[in-house]
């Protein structure tokens, strides 16, 4: 029995029947998910997971880079971070979502990437992964879903070496006045829009807009991190805020 209630989009809910929401909503959506994304970001989301991934700066060399990628769905960070980096980076997909992962394991096999990036399937609130295996920790655009945030910073924090980082992009709150209208138009308008006509589902798509406003504000986001653990927690806004990519390391 759930002892208190999260959001689910703008709607309360009990916090255990939370996941289970958020799983219907990506098992519904994992097909067109990365069509998805680039419809609605106009391929914006690309240039944000490239600063991501020049910030998590995988050794170009021999050098072995172990990189665990939350929540990280169909692989999109896991393939540029393994293009990005030499012949030592290893990555570890791990999404509590098998419909999201086996997209991401046809992609790995049509890539050759078997080898390079593994994806499990594992709920980032209790990864079954190793204390300090990992030269850094990424999340993108996954957090906000996770029911206990504070939970997954913790588990975050463990598997990280001493020593690692961890980098967080996700979206956040736009401050520019005159922008916020636009993007409150464009994201309970447009997006809902686009969901039901490519992905056939408006609903996911409403969530996930709903949930982005619930998200904390990246001075509160960052807080959580220092509270989880987290040292020299920074951040840095994006377009204007419409996300935010936060660091801490494990030190
Ligand atoms: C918006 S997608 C992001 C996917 C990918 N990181 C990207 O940037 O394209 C959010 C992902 O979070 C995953 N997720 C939700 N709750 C989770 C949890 N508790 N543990 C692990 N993954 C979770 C979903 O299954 C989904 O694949």
């Amino acid at each position: 029995m759930a002892m208190s209630n999260t959001d689910f989009g703008f709607r309360q809910v009990p916090l255990d029947d939370k996941q289970a929401l958020v799983d219907g909503v990506f098992r519904s959506v994992a097909a067109r998910y990365d069509l998805m994304n680039d419809l609605m970001s106009g391929g914006l989301h690309r240039a944000w997971k490239d600063v991501m991934v020049n910030t998590v700066n995988p050794p170009k060399g021999e050098r072995p880079f172990a990189l665990l990628d939350l929540a990280g769905g169909t692989g999109d960070i896991a393939f540029r971070v393994a293009a990005a980096g030499g012949a030592g980076t290893r990555v570890t997909v791990a999404d509590i979502n098998a419909d999201m992962l086996d997209v991401g394991r046809t992609r790995a096999a049509e890539r050759g990437l078997d080898d390079v990036v593994t994806l499990v399937e594992a709920n980032a609130e209790a990864l079954t992964l190793p204390d300090r295996a990992f030269d850094a920790v990424t999340i993108a655009f996954g957090i906000r879903n996770v029911p206990r945030i504070e939970v997954a910073l913790k588990e975050a924090l463990r598997v990280l070496k001493l020593g690692g980082r961890f980098v967080c992009l996700e979206f956040s709150t736009v401050d520019v006045p005159g922008l916020d209208a636009l993007y409150d138009l464009y994201s309970f308008n447009v997006i809902p829009a686009l969901g039901r006509a490519v992905a056939g589902d408006a609903e996911s798509y409403r969530y996930l807009v709903e949930s982005i406003r619930r998200f904390p504000r990246p001075e509160t986001f960052a807080e959580m991190m220092r509270t989880a653990g987290f040292a020299r927690v920074s951040f840095q806004p994006m377009a204007g805020g419409i996300v935010a990519l936060h660091s801490g390391w494990r030190l």
